[in-house]
């Protein structure tokens, strides 16, 4: 995706609909960054990405847990779902005892980041940017920078 592309989805279920399309286009080793203020659908978005590989368990937005990992069984390349909340981290050290440097590097793993900003430039050049904006109650602006 080069140029930015952008959608306004009317529904939960259409941002669901609309992750799982994009995960079609993902061989895995892909850093995907979700911008957006609270409540935007970036957990939303991550649950059709994990709807989309088979995921079964709930994702939410982890409280005190930054990260977590989901197994994928039915996907070719994919064996691993990295999702991480960076919206209560304060500190650099916070960060680093997350190990996320190393899995950034697993190519059969994708990561979804919520709150990339806090990790400003250590975010790989190459990620997929993704921005989130409220329009009204039920519409949600995603924008794929
Ligand atoms: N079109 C839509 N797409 C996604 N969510 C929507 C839509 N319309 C309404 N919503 C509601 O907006 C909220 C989105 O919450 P979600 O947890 O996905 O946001 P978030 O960006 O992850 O926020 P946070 O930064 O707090 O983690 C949900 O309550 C959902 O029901
Ligand atoms: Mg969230």
């Amino acid at each position: 995706m080069h140029e930015s592309h952008e959608i306004v989805t009317q529904s939960v279920a259409e941002t669901k609909q609309i992750a799982s399309k994009f995960v079609k286009k993902l061989h895995g080793g892909e850093v995907i960054a979700l911008y957006g203020d609270l409540g935007s659908g970036k957990t939303t978005f991550t649950q059709g990405i994990a709807g989309e590989l088979g995921i079964k368990r709930h994702i939410n937005s982890p409280t005190f847990i930054l990260l977590r990992t989901y197994d994928v069984v039915s996907h070719p390349k994919i064996k691993r779902l990295y999702h991480l909340d960076l919206y209560r981290t304060q500190t650099a050290q916070d960060i680093e005892g997350l190990g996320l440097y190393e899995i950034m590097e697993e190519k059969d793993a994708i990561i979804v980041i919520e709150w990339p900003e806090k990790i400003g430039n250590k975010i790989p050049d190459q990620s997929i940017m993704i921005r989130f904006d409220y329009v009204d109650e039920n519409k949600r602006k995603i924008t794929f920078v």
